[in-house]
Protein backbone atom coordinates (compact mmCIF):
# COMPACT_ATOMS: atom_id res chain seq x y z
CA UNK A 1 0.00 0.00 0.00
CA UNK A 2 0.92 3.58 -0.87
CA UNK A 3 2.23 5.54 1.65
CA UNK A 4 0.46 8.92 2.69
CA UNK A 5 2.75 11.58 0.86
CA UNK A 6 4.22 13.54 3.34
CA UNK A 7 7.57 15.64 4.09
CA UNK A 8 10.52 13.69 5.92
CA UNK A 9 13.24 14.44 7.56
CA UNK A 10 15.87 16.01 6.22
CA UNK A 11 19.45 16.28 8.67
CA UNK A 12 20.91 20.20 7.91
CA UNK A 13 23.56 20.78 10.21
CA UNK A 14 27.03 18.91 10.10
CA UNK A 15 26.53 16.86 13.25
CA UNK A 16 22.88 15.54 11.99
CA UNK A 17 24.00 14.46 8.99
CA UNK A 18 27.09 12.69 10.56
CA UNK A 19 24.06 10.91 12.56
CA UNK A 20 21.65 10.73 9.93
CA UNK A 21 24.31 8.35 7.46
CA UNK A 22 24.79 6.07 10.26
CA UNK A 23 21.67 5.59 12.09
CA UNK A 24 18.52 7.42 11.28
CA UNK A 25 16.68 7.50 14.55
CA UNK A 26 16.01 11.44 14.35
CA UNK A 27 14.57 10.77 10.92
CA UNK A 28 12.50 8.05 12.44
CA UNK A 29 11.04 10.07 15.59
CA UNK A 30 10.41 13.28 13.23
CA UNK A 31 8.65 10.64 11.01
CA UNK A 32 6.34 8.48 13.84
CA UNK A 33 5.96 12.33 15.46
CA UNK A 34 4.91 14.03 12.19
CA UNK A 35 2.85 11.62 10.61
CA UNK A 36 -0.27 12.88 8.86
CA UNK A 37 -3.00 12.28 10.96
CA UNK A 38 -6.69 12.37 9.81
CA UNK A 39 -7.96 16.02 10.89
CA UNK A 40 -11.12 14.45 11.72
CA UNK A 41 -10.35 12.18 15.08
CA UNK A 42 -12.80 12.54 17.28
CA UNK A 43 -12.32 12.34 21.14
CA UNK A 44 -12.70 8.07 20.94
CA UNK A 45 -9.63 8.34 19.24
CA UNK A 46 -7.45 9.51 22.59
CA UNK A 47 -7.58 5.88 24.00
CA UNK A 48 -4.22 4.70 22.43
CA UNK A 49 -2.09 7.33 24.04
CA UNK A 50 -4.25 6.96 27.16
CA UNK A 51 -3.37 3.06 27.24
CA UNK A 52 0.41 4.44 26.72
CA UNK A 53 0.35 6.23 29.77
CA UNK A 54 -1.29 3.38 31.74
CA UNK A 55 1.66 0.79 30.40
CA UNK A 56 4.49 3.36 31.50
CA UNK A 57 2.64 3.59 34.74
CA UNK A 58 2.26 0.11 35.30
CA UNK A 59 5.90 -0.73 34.57
CA UNK A 60 7.15 1.91 36.61
CA UNK A 61 4.92 1.43 39.53
CA UNK A 62 5.32 -2.11 39.14
CA UNK A 63 9.42 -1.87 39.28
CA UNK A 64 9.54 -0.03 42.65
CA UNK A 65 6.94 -2.05 44.04
CA UNK A 66 9.06 -5.45 43.58
CA UNK A 67 11.90 -3.48 45.85
CA UNK A 68 9.79 -4.13 48.79
CA UNK A 69 7.62 -6.86 47.99
CA UNK A 70 8.43 -10.94 48.82
CA UNK A 71 7.57 -13.32 46.76
CA UNK A 72 7.24 -16.00 48.92
CA UNK A 73 3.67 -17.52 50.37
CA UNK A 74 4.69 -17.22 53.94
CA UNK A 75 6.10 -13.33 53.98
CA UNK A 76 3.72 -12.19 50.56
CA UNK A 77 1.09 -11.01 52.60
CA UNK A 78 2.75 -8.68 54.90
CA UNK A 79 5.22 -7.54 52.52
CA UNK A 80 2.08 -5.63 50.74
CA UNK A 81 1.31 -4.25 54.30
CA UNK A 82 4.45 -3.70 54.81
CA UNK A 83 4.71 -1.25 51.77
CA UNK A 84 1.20 0.36 52.60
CA UNK A 85 2.72 1.03 56.52
CA UNK A 86 6.01 1.23 56.36
CA UNK A 87 7.89 2.25 52.75
CA UNK A 88 7.51 6.36 52.03
CA UNK A 89 4.64 6.86 49.46
CA UNK A 90 4.37 3.02 49.94
CA UNK A 91 0.44 3.10 49.38
CA UNK A 92 0.78 5.50 46.82
CA UNK A 93 2.62 3.14 44.79
CA UNK A 94 0.46 0.24 45.39
CA UNK A 95 -2.87 1.99 45.13
CA UNK A 96 -1.46 3.79 41.95
CA UNK A 97 -0.07 0.40 40.41
CA UNK A 98 -4.05 -1.46 41.68
CA UNK A 99 -6.26 1.22 40.28
CA UNK A 100 -3.78 1.24 37.07
CA UNK A 101 -4.76 -1.79 36.18
CA UNK A 102 -8.34 -1.03 35.94
CA UNK A 103 -7.93 2.39 34.04
CA UNK A 104 -5.66 0.54 31.47
CA UNK A 105 -8.88 -1.93 31.20
CA UNK A 106 -11.47 0.98 30.79
CA UNK A 107 -9.15 2.01 28.28
CA UNK A 108 -8.78 -0.91 26.39
CA UNK A 109 -12.76 -1.30 26.53
CA UNK A 110 -13.20 1.97 24.76
CA UNK A 111 -10.57 1.24 22.20
CA UNK A 112 -11.91 -1.95 21.69
CA UNK A 113 -15.32 -0.60 20.95
CA UNK A 114 -14.58 2.54 19.06
CA UNK A 115 -12.37 0.03 16.46
CA UNK A 116 -15.53 -2.05 16.68
CA UNK A 117 -18.17 0.74 15.93
CA UNK A 118 -15.71 2.63 13.50
CA UNK A 119 -14.94 -0.85 11.51
CA UNK A 120 -10.84 0.18 12.32
CA UNK A 121 -10.56 -3.27 12.15
CA UNK A 122 -11.69 -3.49 8.31
CA UNK A 123 -9.09 -4.15 5.46
CA UNK A 124 -6.32 -2.73 5.54
CA UNK A 125 -5.88 -2.87 9.49
CA UNK A 126 -6.67 -6.44 10.18
CA UNK A 127 -2.97 -7.00 11.55
CA UNK A 128 -3.17 -3.93 14.14
CA UNK A 129 -6.55 -5.24 15.27
CA UNK A 130 -4.82 -8.86 15.52
CA UNK A 131 -2.02 -7.80 17.38
CA UNK A 132 -4.57 -5.49 19.83
CA UNK A 133 -6.33 -8.80 20.76
CA UNK A 134 -2.99 -10.18 21.50
CA UNK A 135 -2.38 -7.57 23.57
CA UNK A 136 -5.48 -7.91 24.99
CA UNK A 137 -5.26 -11.59 25.73
CA UNK A 138 -1.75 -10.67 27.21
CA UNK A 139 -3.14 -7.87 29.43
CA UNK A 140 -5.68 -10.26 30.93
CA UNK A 141 -2.98 -12.44 31.75
CA UNK A 142 -0.95 -10.07 33.50
CA UNK A 143 -3.47 -8.98 35.40
CA UNK A 144 -4.75 -12.30 36.52
CA UNK A 145 -1.40 -13.13 37.95
CA UNK A 146 -0.87 -9.54 39.62
CA UNK A 147 -4.09 -10.18 41.61
CA UNK A 148 -2.73 -13.70 42.88
CA UNK A 149 0.54 -11.48 44.47
CA UNK A 150 -0.50 -9.89 47.73
CA UNK A 151 -1.92 -13.44 48.59
CA UNK A 152 -5.08 -12.87 49.77
CA UNK A 153 -8.20 -14.71 50.13
CA UNK A 154 -9.77 -13.67 46.68
CA UNK A 155 -5.67 -14.24 45.14
CA UNK A 156 -5.47 -17.32 46.16
CA UNK A 157 -9.13 -18.49 45.69
CA UNK A 158 -9.75 -16.99 42.14
CA UNK A 159 -5.98 -18.41 41.04
CA UNK A 160 -7.40 -21.97 41.95
CA UNK A 161 -10.96 -21.64 40.33
CA UNK A 162 -9.08 -19.93 37.21
CA UNK A 163 -5.91 -23.01 36.90
CA UNK A 164 -9.09 -25.27 37.35
CA UNK A 165 -10.36 -24.82 34.44
CA UNK A 166 -7.19 -25.76 32.34
CA UNK A 167 -7.89 -29.02 34.21
CA UNK A 168 -11.60 -29.45 32.49
CA UNK A 169 -9.61 -29.74 29.20
CA UNK A 170 -9.77 -33.45 28.31
CA UNK A 171 -6.89 -35.87 28.30
CA UNK A 172 -4.08 -33.05 28.91
CA UNK A 173 -6.18 -31.08 31.28
CA UNK A 174 -4.79 -32.52 34.93
CA UNK A 175 -1.59 -32.45 33.48
CA UNK A 176 -1.48 -28.95 32.58
CA UNK A 177 -2.98 -28.09 35.49
CA UNK A 178 -0.53 -28.85 37.77
CA UNK A 179 2.69 -27.50 35.06
CA UNK A 180 0.99 -24.39 35.55
CA UNK A 181 0.49 -24.55 39.07
CA UNK A 182 4.10 -25.96 39.57
CA UNK A 183 2.65 -28.31 41.31
CA UNK A 184 -1.05 -30.06 42.45
CA UNK A 185 -2.64 -27.18 43.98
CA UNK A 186 -2.01 -23.04 44.55
CA UNK A 187 1.19 -22.55 46.25
CA UNK A 188 4.43 -21.72 46.60
CA UNK A 189 5.63 -22.76 43.36
CA UNK A 190 2.16 -20.99 41.77
CA UNK A 191 3.39 -17.51 43.75
CA UNK A 192 6.92 -17.90 42.23
CA UNK A 193 6.23 -18.88 38.57
CA UNK A 194 3.15 -15.63 38.59
CA UNK A 195 5.15 -13.03 39.82
CA UNK A 196 8.18 -14.15 37.33
CA UNK A 197 5.47 -13.84 34.59
CA UNK A 198 3.35 -10.68 36.13
CA UNK A 199 7.27 -8.80 35.71
CA UNK A 200 8.02 -10.43 32.72
CA UNK A 201 4.57 -10.26 30.18
CA UNK A 202 4.42 -6.28 30.48
CA UNK A 203 7.80 -5.59 28.50
CA UNK A 204 6.32 -8.38 26.11
CA UNK A 205 2.77 -6.21 25.91
CA UNK A 206 5.51 -3.07 25.32
CA UNK A 207 7.19 -4.83 22.53
CA UNK A 208 3.69 -5.74 20.89
CA UNK A 209 2.73 -2.52 20.85
CA UNK A 210 5.75 -0.50 19.22
CA UNK A 211 4.22 -3.24 16.39
CA UNK A 212 0.54 -2.60 16.05
CA UNK A 213 2.37 1.37 16.53
CA UNK A 214 4.47 0.52 12.96
CA UNK A 215 0.68 -1.82 11.60
CA UNK A 216 -0.97 1.85 11.35
CA UNK A 217 1.59 4.42 11.30
CA UNK A 218 2.03 2.15 7.89
CA UNK A 219 -1.56 1.57 6.72
CA UNK A 220 -2.59 4.80 8.62
CA UNK A 221 -5.22 5.94 10.69
CA UNK A 222 -8.77 4.87 10.48
CA UNK A 223 -11.45 7.81 11.36
CA UNK A 224 -14.93 8.64 11.78
CA UNK A 225 -15.60 8.71 8.32
CA UNK A 226 -13.93 5.27 7.41
CA UNK A 227 -13.14 7.45 4.18
CA UNK A 228 -9.31 6.57 3.20
CA UNK A 229 -6.66 10.06 3.27
CA UNK A 230 -5.88 10.79 -0.38
CA UNK A 231 -2.55 9.05 -1.15
CA UNK A 232 -2.50 10.59 -4.93
CA UNK A 233 -0.23 13.92 -4.33
CA UNK A 234 1.07 15.69 -1.32
CA UNK A 235 -1.25 18.37 -2.04
CA UNK A 236 -4.48 16.55 -1.44
CA UNK A 237 -3.29 14.38 1.79
CA UNK A 238 -2.18 17.80 3.25
CA UNK A 239 -6.04 18.60 3.21
CA UNK A 240 -7.44 15.46 4.70
CA UNK A 241 -4.50 15.44 7.08
CA UNK A 242 -2.61 17.43 10.20
CA UNK A 243 0.74 16.44 11.62
CA UNK A 244 0.48 14.30 14.92
CA UNK A 245 2.89 17.08 16.50
CA UNK A 246 1.39 19.46 17.51
CA UNK A 247 -2.15 19.08 16.98
CA UNK A 248 -2.95 15.57 18.37
CA UNK A 249 -0.30 15.47 20.64
CA UNK A 250 -2.27 18.63 22.37
CA UNK A 251 -5.69 17.14 22.32
CA UNK A 252 -4.47 13.69 23.71
CA UNK A 253 -2.86 15.64 26.53
CA UNK A 254 -5.60 17.39 27.50
CA UNK A 255 -7.85 14.27 27.23
CA UNK A 256 -5.41 12.67 29.44
CA UNK A 257 -5.29 15.87 32.14
CA UNK A 258 -9.31 15.08 32.48
CA UNK A 259 -8.76 11.62 32.62
CA UNK A 260 -6.29 11.90 35.25
CA UNK A 261 -8.05 14.03 37.30
CA UNK A 262 -10.43 11.79 37.52
CA UNK A 263 -8.09 8.59 38.14
CA UNK A 264 -5.97 10.46 40.75
CA UNK A 265 -9.15 12.00 42.82
CA UNK A 266 -9.99 7.56 43.02
CA UNK A 267 -6.79 6.49 44.01
CA UNK A 268 -6.22 9.21 46.45
CA UNK A 269 -10.10 9.20 48.00
CA UNK A 270 -11.33 5.95 47.55
CA UNK A 271 -8.57 3.34 46.41
CA UNK A 272 -10.32 0.25 47.23
CA UNK A 273 -13.87 1.20 45.23
CA UNK A 274 -12.73 -1.53 42.92
CA UNK A 275 -11.38 -4.15 44.87
CA UNK A 276 -12.83 -6.80 46.82
CA UNK A 277 -12.60 -6.47 50.43
CA UNK A 278 -11.75 -10.43 51.58
CA UNK A 279 -8.51 -9.76 49.61
CA UNK A 280 -7.52 -7.71 52.58
CA UNK A 281 -7.51 -11.20 54.09
CA UNK A 282 -4.47 -13.03 54.24
CA UNK A 283 -4.79 -16.63 52.19
CA UNK A 284 -5.95 -19.76 53.72
CA UNK A 285 -6.51 -22.84 52.00
CA UNK A 286 -8.97 -24.20 54.37
CA UNK A 287 -11.43 -21.46 54.36
CA UNK A 288 -13.08 -20.86 51.06
CA UNK A 289 -14.93 -17.53 51.08
CA UNK A 290 -18.45 -17.05 50.45
CA UNK A 291 -18.15 -15.27 47.05
CA UNK A 292 -15.03 -16.05 44.37
CA UNK A 293 -15.53 -12.86 42.54
CA UNK A 294 -13.14 -11.77 40.26
CA UNK A 295 -12.07 -8.23 39.11
CA UNK A 296 -14.18 -6.29 37.02
CA UNK A 297 -12.58 -6.11 33.63
CA UNK A 298 -13.00 -10.21 33.89
CA UNK A 299 -16.52 -10.04 34.25
CA UNK A 300 -17.84 -10.41 31.19
CA UNK A 301 -15.96 -13.36 29.95
CA UNK A 302 -16.59 -14.82 33.68
CA UNK A 303 -20.04 -14.66 32.77
CA UNK A 304 -19.74 -16.56 29.32
CA UNK A 305 -17.78 -19.06 31.13
CA UNK A 306 -20.71 -19.76 33.89
CA UNK A 307 -23.17 -19.66 31.25
CA UNK A 308 -23.19 -23.11 29.66
CA UNK A 309 -24.47 -25.28 32.48
CA UNK A 310 -25.05 -28.87 31.76
CA UNK A 311 -28.66 -28.36 31.59
CA UNK A 312 -28.16 -26.46 28.17
CA UNK A 313 -29.39 -28.20 24.92
CA UNK A 314 -26.13 -27.14 23.58
CA UNK A 315 -23.85 -28.51 26.17
CA UNK A 316 -25.92 -31.66 26.14
CA UNK A 317 -25.84 -31.94 22.29
CA UNK A 318 -21.92 -31.96 22.73
CA UNK A 319 -21.40 -34.03 25.55
CA UNK A 320 -23.39 -37.07 24.00
CA UNK A 321 -21.46 -35.99 20.50
CA UNK A 322 -18.21 -36.42 21.71
CA UNK A 323 -18.95 -39.34 23.91
CA UNK A 324 -19.09 -37.05 27.21
CA UNK A 325 -15.36 -35.37 26.67
CA UNK A 326 -17.04 -31.94 26.06
CA UNK A 327 -18.89 -31.77 29.72
CA UNK A 328 -20.73 -28.11 31.12
CA UNK A 329 -16.96 -27.02 32.24
CA UNK A 330 -14.92 -27.68 29.42
CA UNK A 331 -17.88 -26.52 27.30
CA UNK A 332 -17.79 -23.18 29.88
CA UNK A 333 -14.05 -22.50 28.91
CA UNK A 334 -14.37 -23.49 25.13
CA UNK A 335 -17.10 -20.80 25.21
CA UNK A 336 -15.17 -18.31 27.17
CA UNK A 337 -11.75 -18.06 25.15
CA UNK A 338 -14.65 -18.57 21.75
CA UNK A 339 -16.02 -15.01 22.96
CA UNK A 340 -12.66 -13.33 22.37
CA UNK A 341 -11.51 -15.36 19.10
CA UNK A 342 -15.37 -14.49 17.24
CA UNK A 343 -13.76 -10.73 18.50
CA UNK A 344 -10.30 -11.57 16.15
CA UNK A 345 -12.29 -12.68 13.90
CA UNK A 346 -14.11 -9.65 13.09
CA UNK A 347 -12.27 -8.30 9.61
CA UNK A 348 -13.40 -11.58 8.13
CA UNK A 349 -16.80 -11.45 9.48
CA UNK A 350 -18.03 -8.19 8.85
CA UNK A 351 -19.07 -8.28 5.08
CA UNK A 352 -19.97 -4.56 5.30
CA UNK A 353 -18.30 -2.75 2.18
CA UNK A 354 -18.71 0.41 4.72
CA UNK A 355 -16.41 0.77 7.17
CA UNK A 356 -17.72 3.13 9.76
CA UNK A 357 -20.97 2.57 11.76
CA UNK A 358 -21.75 5.97 11.23
CA UNK A 359 -23.44 5.28 7.90
CA UNK A 360 -24.98 1.94 8.67
CA UNK A 361 -28.47 2.70 10.39
CA UNK A 362 -28.98 -0.82 10.96
CA UNK A 363 -25.94 -1.90 11.90
CA UNK A 364 -26.03 1.02 14.65
CA UNK A 365 -28.67 -0.53 16.50
CA UNK A 366 -27.22 -4.33 16.74
CA UNK A 367 -23.39 -2.21 18.05
CA UNK A 368 -25.08 -0.68 20.75
CA UNK A 369 -26.94 -3.68 22.22
CA UNK A 370 -23.51 -5.17 22.10
CA UNK A 371 -22.39 -2.75 24.26
CA UNK A 372 -25.59 -3.41 26.63
CA UNK A 373 -24.78 -6.58 26.35
CA UNK A 374 -21.36 -6.64 27.68
CA UNK A 375 -22.20 -4.17 30.87
CA UNK A 376 -25.23 -7.00 31.33
CA UNK A 377 -22.39 -9.79 31.45
CA UNK A 378 -20.66 -7.52 33.70
CA UNK A 379 -23.19 -7.48 36.09
CA UNK A 380 -24.57 -10.88 35.99
CA UNK A 381 -20.64 -12.07 36.21
CA UNK A 382 -20.51 -10.59 39.69
CA UNK A 383 -23.88 -12.42 40.69
CA UNK A 384 -24.47 -16.00 42.35
CA UNK A 385 -24.41 -18.63 39.88
CA UNK A 386 -28.47 -19.64 40.28
CA UNK A 387 -31.50 -18.49 38.56
CA UNK A 388 -32.89 -16.44 37.24
CA UNK A 389 -28.63 -15.02 36.52
CA UNK A 390 -28.06 -18.36 34.61
CA UNK A 391 -30.57 -17.96 31.96
CA UNK A 392 -29.86 -14.22 31.45
CA UNK A 393 -25.91 -14.90 31.22
CA UNK A 394 -26.86 -18.00 28.27
CA UNK A 395 -28.67 -14.95 26.57
CA UNK A 396 -26.80 -12.43 26.55
CA UNK A 397 -23.40 -15.09 25.86
CA UNK A 398 -25.35 -15.85 22.92
CA UNK A 399 -26.36 -12.60 21.83
CA UNK A 400 -22.32 -11.88 21.63
CA UNK A 401 -21.52 -14.95 19.63
CA UNK A 402 -24.86 -13.99 17.60
CA UNK A 403 -23.20 -10.54 16.84
CA UNK A 404 -20.08 -11.24 15.14
CA UNK A 405 -21.33 -14.91 13.96
CA UNK A 406 -24.30 -13.97 12.35
CA UNK A 407 -25.42 -10.53 12.41
CA UNK A 408 -21.98 -8.81 10.96
CA UNK A 409 -21.99 -11.24 8.06
CA UNK A 410 -25.64 -10.71 7.41
CA UNK A 411 -26.04 -7.19 7.33
CA UNK A 412 -22.96 -6.37 5.44
CA UNK A 413 -26.03 -8.17 2.76
CA UNK A 414 -28.83 -6.93 4.25
CA UNK A 415 -27.99 -3.18 5.15
CA UNK A 416 -28.82 -0.21 2.65
CA UNK A 417 -26.32 2.32 3.93
CA UNK A 418 -25.77 5.75 4.12
CA UNK A 419 -23.80 8.02 1.52
CA UNK A 420 -20.63 8.66 2.81
CA UNK A 421 -18.21 11.89 2.72
CA UNK A 422 -16.32 11.86 -0.61
CA UNK A 423 -13.59 12.83 0.93
CA UNK A 424 -11.98 13.93 4.96
CA UNK A 425 -12.02 17.32 4.25
CA UNK A 426 -15.20 17.52 3.32
CA UNK A 427 -16.34 16.00 7.12
CA UNK A 428 -14.26 18.45 8.49
CA UNK A 429 -15.43 21.04 6.83
CA UNK A 430 -19.16 20.49 7.52
CA UNK A 431 -18.48 19.67 11.23
CA UNK A 432 -16.63 23.01 11.65
CA UNK A 433 -19.68 24.77 9.39
CA UNK A 434 -21.71 23.35 12.23
CA UNK A 435 -20.20 24.22 14.89
CA UNK A 436 -19.68 27.49 14.37
CA UNK A 437 -23.27 28.13 13.76
CA UNK A 438 -22.87 27.74 10.10
CA UNK A 439 -21.14 30.85 9.36
CA UNK A 440 -18.01 29.88 10.02
CA UNK A 441 -14.91 28.75 7.08
CA UNK A 442 -12.39 25.61 7.77
CA UNK A 443 -9.84 25.95 10.16
CA UNK A 444 -6.76 26.40 7.80
CA UNK A 445 -4.72 23.40 6.43
CA UNK A 446 -0.68 23.73 8.41
CA UNK A 447 0.40 24.91 4.68
CA UNK A 448 -1.75 27.83 4.56
C1 LIG B 1 -1.52 -1.64 25.52
C2 LIG B 1 -2.56 -1.66 24.74
C3 LIG B 1 -2.73 -0.77 23.51
C4 LIG B 1 -2.09 0.38 23.18
C5 LIG B 1 -1.00 1.11 23.95
C6 LIG B 1 -2.65 0.83 21.92
C7 LIG B 1 -2.29 1.99 21.24
C8 LIG B 1 -2.91 2.47 20.12
C9 LIG B 1 -2.75 3.79 19.58
C10 LIG B 1 -1.83 4.89 20.16
C11 LIG B 1 -3.53 3.90 18.47
C12 LIG B 1 -3.73 5.14 17.59
C13 LIG B 1 -5.15 5.66 17.59
C14 LIG B 1 -5.78 5.83 18.92
O1 LIG B 1 -5.18 6.46 19.79
O2 LIG B 1 -6.89 5.32 19.10
C15 LIG B 1 -4.16 2.62 18.27
C16 LIG B 1 -4.98 2.30 17.22
C17 LIG B 1 -5.64 1.11 17.07
N1 LIG B 1 -5.76 0.11 18.02
FE1 LIG B 1 -4.70 0.02 19.72
N2 LIG B 1 -3.62 -0.06 21.50
C18 LIG B 1 -3.70 -1.06 22.46
C19 LIG B 1 -4.57 -2.12 22.45
C20 LIG B 1 -5.47 -2.41 21.43
C21 LIG B 1 -6.43 -3.47 21.44
C22 LIG B 1 -6.63 -4.43 22.60
C23 LIG B 1 -7.09 -3.44 20.24
C24 LIG B 1 -8.18 -4.33 19.70
C25 LIG B 1 -8.39 -5.51 20.03
C26 LIG B 1 -6.56 -2.36 19.47
C27 LIG B 1 -6.96 -2.01 18.19
C28 LIG B 1 -6.56 -0.87 17.51
C29 LIG B 1 -6.95 -0.53 16.16
C30 LIG B 1 -7.83 -1.36 15.19
C31 LIG B 1 -6.36 0.70 15.88
C32 LIG B 1 -6.44 1.46 14.55
C33 LIG B 1 -7.43 2.56 14.67
C34 LIG B 1 -7.00 3.73 13.88
O3 LIG B 1 -6.18 3.56 12.98
O4 LIG B 1 -7.48 4.78 14.13
N3 LIG B 1 -5.59 -1.74 20.22
N4 LIG B 1 -3.79 1.76 19.31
Amino acid sequence: MAGIPHDHYEPTTGAEKWLHRRLPIVGLLYDTLMIPTPKNLNWMWIWGIVLVFCLVLQIVTGIVLVMHYTPDTTLAFASIEHIMRDVNGGYMLRYLHMNGASLFFIAVYAHIFRGLYYGSYKEPREVTWIIGILIYVLMMGTAFMGYVLPWGQMSFWGATVITGLFGAIPFVGEALQTWLLGGPAVDNATLTRFFSLHYLLPFLIAGLVIVHVWAFHHTGNNNPTGVEVRRTSKEEAEKDTVPFWPYFVIKDMFALAVILAVFFAIVGFMPNYLGHPDNYIEANALQTPAHIVPEWYFLPFYAILRAFTDEVWIVIIANVLTGGIIDAKFFGVLAMFGAIVVMALAPWLDTSSVRSGRYRPMFKWWFWLLVVDFFVLMWLGAMPAEEPYNTMSLIASTYWFAYFLVILPLLGVIEKPLPQPETIEQDFDEHVAKTKGGAGEAAPTPAE
